[in-house]
C-alpha cells in the first residue's frame, strides 16, 4: 500500500461496471451538447494535451488571453454548460462530506499519450469542499504530492471506477497524470481515459 498525503483518499473500485457504463452514457450526452475543446495555457497559448468540457452551473476553462477561470458558458459555443447528471450528484452526496451541491464538473479526455503536469486546484473560492475525481476507461499513473511545489510525490495507478478525494489537508495537494495505459479497459469505444472532477466553486452564503 502506498502511503498517500494526509487528506488524499483513493477509493479503488467504487463504481460498479453498470454505473461506469451509465456514467459514460451521461458524459456522451454532455459532450454532444458541449463539445470537447483543446484548452491552452495562460500567456503562452501552448495547447494542453488533454481535451476538456464541463457540466454544471460553472465550468473550468483556460486559454491564452483569459487564463485559468470558471465561467458559465462554453468557450466555443457560448452556450451554458449542460447540468450535472444525477448519478454524479449522488456520488458527491455520498463521498464529499460537504453539505452543498457541486457547481462544476470538469470533464477531461486523455487520448493515449496525453498527460497533465503537477498542479494545484485553487481557482475555487471554497476550499472547505473537496475535489472529487472519477476515473473511467483506460488506467493511468496518477501522481500526488504535498501542498508545496517541489516536494516528495507518490504515484498510484487509477483504474476505471476508482475515485480520488482531495479534501481537508489534502485539498491543495499538487497532483497530475504522468501517463495513460492504453488497452487496459474496454469501457470506452476508443482508447483513452475520461476523468471527471466535481468541485464546489463559490462559498455558500451563511
Ligand atoms: C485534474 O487534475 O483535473 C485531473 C486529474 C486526473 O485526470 O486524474
Ligand atoms: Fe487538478
Amino acid at each position: 500500500m502506498t502511503e498517500l498525503p494526509s487528506g488524499v483518499r483513493h477509493v479503488a473500485n467504487y463504481l460498479t461496471p453498470a454505473d461506469q457504463a451509465a456514467l459514460v452514457d451521461d458524459i456522451r450526452a454532455v459532450v454532444a451538447e458541449a463539445p470537447l475543446y483543446t484548452p491552452a495555457m495562460p500567456r503562452t497559448g501552448k495547447p494542453l494535451s488533454v481535451r476538456m468540457t464541463n457540466c454544471g452551473a460553472l465550468g473550468w476553462v483556460t486559454d491564452r488571453d483569459g487564463g485559468y477561470r470558471y465561467q458559465p458558458t462554453h468557450p466555443a459555443t457560448g452556450r451554458p454548460w449542460p447540468s450535472i447528471p444525477p448519478l454524479l450528484t449522488a456520488i458527491w452526496n455520498a463521498l464529499s462530506g460537504y453539505p452543498h451541491p457541486p457547481e462544476a464538473c470538469l470533464v477531461n479526455f486523455y487520448a493515449p499519450g496525453a498527460r497533465m503536469g503537477l498542479h494545484q486546484d485553487r481557482d475555487e473560492d471554497e476550499f472547505a469542499a473537496p475535489v472529487l475525481s472519477i476515473s473511467l476507461g483506460d488506467a493511468c499513473l496518477f501522481r500526488v504530492g504535498g501542498t508545496q511545489r517541489g516536494g516528495r510525490t507518490v504515484s498510484i495507478r487509477l483504474e476505471s471506477g476508482d475515485l480520488v478525494v482531495l479534501g481537508g489537508a489534502g485539498r491543495l495537494c499538487y497532483h497530475g497524470v504522468d501517463r495513460i495505459y492504453p488497452g487496459t479497459s474496454d469501457l470506452l469505444r476508443q482508447p483513452g481515459r475520461i476523468n471527471l472532477t466535481l468541485r464546489r466553486v463559490t462559498r455558500p452564503k451563511p
